[in-house]
């Protein structure tokens, strides 16, 4: 007897980062130094989910006749963080308590106060803002988008961490680039930043690359790597981390046929992560209106995986328009047009983003995956991961520890090992070694027993439906390579 126990619980993410933790996914950075916020490693069973994803988006992105790959240095030129943008405008309205010295950011309070306090304080501030239409929250927002009354609002409220009233600093601008030196010397000609996207590598990249590889307009660079953001609070786990991966691609169109290509990107985007066995009704678009939308978007959307925590954003699609190339352009000097061989145009061209978090796209995998079922009377906790992104493709499990099955089982290790990530297991009672494989998300189970050692055929047990097929041993590679497909 088999049943699924209901997901979207609260304690599901701890469960999880337990999980991580137990299995060698994920571990605290620096851990017994009693851990770095914000910035977490990689382990085992976790290097391999983490890989297999990008390889998928490498392949998804790359193995195609109009993108090329780049990987470009995560130091740059100080420069172009002056062009993008980001030392004028990468920042958030912060705060501090000036009793108990914890750190907000302006614009999450209205999540963190509780209704007590929120009701409280607007009432204080302004009963007529107070008694119109429309839910507490949305008044409250509204009140911390507006500068003058947000400022007389952190007057009167209290900390949601120590309680204490009127303790607030006023919001200062953070930039949220991580800053060092470059060569010896500390001082403020020698700054430069950490990354904090990828996607300015390509855009100054993109002569580079069209020149060397001789692709004509449309025609996209993807790159993988490092980003990092000194966020003024990290939380849920891998969601908003100081320093993580992304998968961004840029894709350069003429002006005029950037609504098309747009659109096309979205729907591509939203299809992989679908392909790759996330859960559709838990994927959907949020489309930024026109008076949010980032310096560089003339249009955006958000890719949204629905967390146990609530929707948050896995990728962002945005089309940023000739605003980056026409940046570089301006403060470098040099000219970032391109030539149009067949209309004999000169312009600069307009960029589709597509911009995945490969940190988070890995927890939204593992939160998917993640299923508890009651079998037989007992819980098992399951990964049910895609068999292309499963970290362990098959286990080797002779049923006992003797009668000539460990050899039989050796061989067959040694055979399926240059083709697949193998896991070779002999301790313990079969049941708790197939459960260690399922915590593990690992699809496929060999089992060599009595009957394999008469008739050279092995147990195959199917991870998601626990079912049992026999196989020949001579003809296991292509069965496996073939589900694995
Ligand atoms: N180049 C555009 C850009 O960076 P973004 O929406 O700021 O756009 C893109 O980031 C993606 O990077 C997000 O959808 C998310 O998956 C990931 N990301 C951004 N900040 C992150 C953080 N602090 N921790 C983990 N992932 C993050």
């Amino acid at each position: 007897m088999r049943c699924t126990i209901a997901k979207g619980q609260n304690e599901t993410v701890e469960k999880i980062v337990s999980l991580a933790k137990r299995r060698g996914f994920v571990f605290q950075s620096s851990e017994i130094y009693g851990g770095l916020n914000g910035c977490w490693d990689y382990g085992p069973l976790g290097v391999e989910l983490l890989k297999n994803i990008k390889e998928e988006w490498w392949k998804a992105m790359t193995y195609r006749e109009d993108v090329e790959g780049l990987d470009a240095s995560i130091l740059m030129h100080p420069r172009v963080w002056e062009a993008s943008g980001h030392v004028e405008n990468f920042t958030d309205p912060m705060i501090d308590c000036k009793q108990c010295k914890a750190r907000f950011r302006l614009d999450t309070l209205t999540e963190l106060i509780s209704e007590k306090n929120k009701e409280k304080s607007l009432r204080e501030l302004d009963p007529e803002i107070f008694a119109m239409e429309g839910s507490l929250d949305d008044k409250f927002t509204a009140v911390l988008e507006d500068q003058a009354k947000a400022v007389k609002l952190l007057e009167i409220l209290s900390c949601p961490q120590c309680g204490n009233k009127g303790t607030f600093t006023q919001p200062r601008k953070f930039n949220l680039m991580f800053k060092t030196f470059l060569g010896p010397v500390d001082d403020a000609s020698n700054i430069i930043y950490l990354r904090p996207e990828t996607a300015q590598g390509i855009y100054v990249n993109f002569l580079n690359v069209a020149n060397s590889s001789r692709q004509k307009l449309p025609f996209g660079i993807a790159q993988i790597g490092k980003a990092f953001r000194n966020e003024i609070n990290t939380k849920n786990f891998l969601f908003r981390t100081r320093e993580f991966e992304q998968m961004e691609m840029q894709y350069f169109v003429k002006p005029g046929s950037d609504k098309t290509h747009y659109d096309e990107w979205k729907e591509r985007r939203i299809e992989w992560f679908k392909t790759l066995g996330m859960t559709a009704t838990k994927l959907r678009f949020h489309d930024h209106p026109a008076d949010k939308l980032a310096h560089y978007a003339k249009e955006a959307t958000d890719i949204e995986y629905e967390f146990p925590f609530g929707w948050g954003e896995i990728e962002g699609i945005h089309n940023r328009t000739d605003f980056d190339l026409g940046r570089h352009q301006q403060f470098s000097g040099k000219s970032q047009q391109y030539f149009d061989d067949e209309t004999k145009e000169k312009y600069i061209p307009y960029i589709i983003e597509t911009s995945a978090g490969a940190s988070r796209s890995f927890m939204a995998f593992l939160v998917d995956a993640y299923y508890e079922e009651e079998v037989n009377g007992e819980l098992r906790s399951v990964l049910k991961f895609h068999p292309k992104l499963a970290p362990i493709k098959t286990a080797i499990l002779p049923l006992v520890n003797k009668d000539g099955m460990p050899e039989v089982a050796r061989k067959i290790e040694t055979d399926l090992r240059p083709f697949l990530r193998i896991f070779y297991d002999d301790k313990g009672a079969i049941g708790r070694r197939y459960r260690r494989m399922d915590e593990a998300g690992t699809p496929f189970c060999i089992t060599v027993d009595t009957q394999t050692l008469q008739d050279e055929t092995v147990t195959i047990r199917e991870r998601d439906s626990m079912q049992q097929v026999r196989v020949e041993i001579s003809g296991l590679l292509n069965y496996l390579l073939e589900k694995l497909r």
